[in-house]
């Protein structure tokens, strides 16, 4: 039996990544998929339905939106999973286009995404938006203080969505992915092998998660198999949290 026989799903950030793990998870799911992108060619290759778009611009946003319900009638499942890690500097030294864009993508862009989205799921009164927050917004890290508040404001406000929505049948959850092997974190270890095994060594389990792992857990919370549970974030961390990160 499909976990998400015919609930129509936007993604977005779906053409790379934890994105498209999930995409393709989904699909495999029986979802009926738009993936949301700034980016043409990713997208286009994954083979599923797409379209470009910026989330933090309200219009686009809106627009992407308009799309998925367009195309199949309805939306059951939002995933907030597009994000922006930038190189940072401590807050001292941090320049102001790099905090500008990480909240701005990051935290303006969900909250467009599900602002659009809500008001579908509110006429449906049904929904399940899972937000891919991260562990560094529950730790916090040096050197990556734009890109672990705007995580931690992730956190919060599915919280904060999830009471306002509950009463209208639509939940909102988020997971917290540690370090997770995606092409960009391979290259920074093909650059920095002495990395790799720092940060292997952060972790309990001795290993980092994979794109997978982390759409697994998405599946989870957009499926009705989590259908009592809102509000909550759930940590994929190879037990890193549990002495404290
Ligand atoms: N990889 C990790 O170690 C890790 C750990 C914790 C959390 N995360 C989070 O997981 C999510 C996915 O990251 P990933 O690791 O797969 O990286 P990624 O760079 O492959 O994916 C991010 C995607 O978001 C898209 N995107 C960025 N800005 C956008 C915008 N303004 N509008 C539309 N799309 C936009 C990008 O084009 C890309 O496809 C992010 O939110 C990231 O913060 C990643």
């Amino acid at each position: 039996m499909e976990r998400l026989k015919d609930k129509v799903a936007i993604i977005t950030g779906g053409g790379t990544g934890i994105g498209k793990a999930t995409a393709d998870l989904f699909a495999a799911e029986g979802a009926k998929l738009l993936l949301v992108g700034r980016m043409e060619q990713p997208l286009k290759e994954t083979g599923h339905s797409y379209c470009t778009a910026d989330i933090a611009i309200s219009e686009q946003a809106s627009a992407a939106v308009e799309t998925a319900v367009d195309m199949y009638g309805r939306l059951d499942i939002l995933v907030n999973n597009a994000g922006i890690l930038l190189p940072e500097k401590p807050l001292t030294d941090i320049d102001e286009a790099t905090l500008d864009e990480t909240l701005r993508v990051n935290v303006k862009g969900t909250l467009l995404m599900s602002k659009y989205a809500l008001r579908k799921m509110f006429v449906q009164r049904s929904g399940s938006i899972v937000n891919v927050a991260s562990i560094l917004g529950l730790l916090g890290a040096e050197n990556e203080i734009a890109y672990t508040a705007s995580k931690g404001a992730v956190i919060s406000a599915t919280r904060a969505m999830a009471t306002e929505y509950a009463k209208y049948g639509i939940r909102v959850n988020s997971v917290s992915p540690s370090v997770t092997e995606t092409r960009m974190i391979r290259e920074l270890f093909g650059r920095e092998p002495e990395l790799e095994e720092k940060l292997f060594a952060l972790h309990p389990m001795g290993k980092v998660g994979t794109p997978t792992d982390v759409a697994y857990a998405i599946l989870y919370l957009a499926s009705n198999e989590s259908k009592f549970v809102t509000g909550q974030n759930l940590v994929l961390d190879g037990g890193r949290s549990i002495y404290g990160g």
